[in-house]
């Protein structure tokens, strides 16, 4: 079976911001997406910093989707009291940093263990999902499931940057690790950022993937598009790399 695509959101709302006007809503995005048929959940990211997604955003899109939601966030105490008060699906915990253009690590599960596995307790206690967003790597694995976790988010970020050059090899032998490890620890598996319909077809074809989170490439080719061609686009690459294992 194809992985699914849940689509990420997050820079309808950077548009928005950009010029602090009521377009482009986000809920009309996410609908259109549900309607789409292409989708099979939608993604959304409250920073912090409430850079793009606004914690309003969050609310009108869960009231209004059928479709399962994927509430992104820090382990950060009010965030953490929001997703459980909205209770999404799932929540996919990630790193932020203030100063980054985008999430650019995986967590690091030595230093904030504690801190993941309190949030990761506090969410599941209320019915949520939790996957963890980390990097390939065996040992960060091993860690979500001590921290309790089910699922993990495998950050496809330094797989994407080395696409084309001589060392995407090595990045998807990593990915291919890190996936087996997921496997073999019994998390359910999930992979994400930085994904293109050129890219995206390895990390489909890595065994029992579940959902690909992929936000920036379709958000900026559905200006060419349109969101309903982007979408396709996207779930025509995944399957077609699906189909082809
Ligand atoms: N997964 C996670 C955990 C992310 O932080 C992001 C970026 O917000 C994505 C997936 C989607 O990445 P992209 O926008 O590059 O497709």
């Amino acid at each position: 079976m194809s992985p699914q695509l849940y689509v990420n959101l997050d820079h309808v709302a950077t548009l928005r911001q950009a010029r602090g006007t009521p377009y482009p809503d986000v809920l009309e995005a996410a609908l259109l997406a549900e309607r789409s048929g292409h989708v099979a959940g939608i993604t959304l990211h409250l920073r912090e910093d409430r850079r793009h997604v606004q914690d309003r955003d969050m609310e009108r899109v869960m009231a209004a989707l059928r479709l399962p939601f994927n509430y992104e966030m820090s382990c950060a105490a009010d965030i953490v009291a929001h997703a459980v008060r909205l209770r999404p699906a799932q929540a996919t915990l990630v790193p932020e940093r203030r100063a980054e253009l985008t999430t650019e690590g995986g967590l690091d599960l030595d230093l904030h263990g504690a801190l993941v596995a309190q949030t990761t307790a506090r969410l599941q206690q209320a019915g949520v999902l939790v996957s963890l967003f980390i990097d390939p790597d065996v040992h960060a694995v091993q860690r979500s499931r001590e921290i309790g976790a089910t699922h993990v988010e495998l950050h496809t970020g330094s797989y994407a940057h080395a696409w084309g050059t001589p060392s995407a090899a090595r990045e998807l032998q990593r990915l291919q690790h890190a996936a087996a490890a997921a496997r073999a620890e019994g998390l359910a598996l999930n992979a994400g950022h930085g994904l293109t319909v050129a890219n995206v077809g390895p990390v489909a074809a890595l065994p029992q993937m579940n959902d690909l989170n992929i936000g920036h490439a379709i958000v900026a080719r559905a200006v060419f598009v349109g969101l309903d061609s982007a979408l396709a686009e996207m779930a025509e690459a995944i399957r077609r790399s699906a189909s082809n294992t």
